[in-house]
């Protein structure tokens, strides 16, 4: 697998969610995924972007276009310093939020792509990635 082009944008306040879905779907466009792969996508990108502002304090996301023997993907990496989870298990349970959210955001997510880790350590930050292949 290769990396044929990288890049990372900041998400600090809630305008960037929109910079970072036009981003999203610009590259998966360009990875030749169809319209509702795409879009599976950018609901995802919303979601985590979103979390990274509102409970992250703000951080960035980092993208890689993939090549794997032809087949393109988009990895992307949310990542802040902010004062991370400390119930994984809690905060990846649908309907769980610590604020006035639905609490679906990451459980959505992780359904909406390929492959999905989530690191956190408490008072340290947050680190979200996810893949999905055209
Ligand atoms: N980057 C992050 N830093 C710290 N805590 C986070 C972060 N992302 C998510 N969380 C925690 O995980 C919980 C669940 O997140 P999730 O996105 O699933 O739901 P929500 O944001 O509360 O609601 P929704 O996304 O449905 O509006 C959040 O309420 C928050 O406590
Ligand atoms: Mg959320």
């Amino acid at each position: 697998m290769i990396v044929k082009d990288s890049g990372s944008l900041p998400v600090r306040i809630e305008q960037d969610v929109v910079l970072a879905r036009q981003l999203a779907r610009k590259l998966a466009g360009e990875c030749g995924m169809r319209l509702v792969d795409l879009t599976k996508l950018v609901t995802a990108v919303s979601e985590l972007a979103r979390n990274t502002v509102v409970y992250g304090g703000g951080g960035d996301m980092d993208w890689e276009v993939l090549d794997d023997i032809g087949r393109l993907g988009l990895r992307l990496v949310f990542r802040d310093e902010g004062p991370g989870i400390p119930d994984l298990k809690l905060a990846l349970t649908d309907g769980w939020t610590s604020g006035s959210g639905m609490g679906l955001g990451l459980t959505g997510a992780r359904r909406l792509v390929h492959e999905f880790e989530l690191d956190t350590v408490p008072g340290e930050g947050t680190r979200v990635t996810i893949t999905r292949w055209a």
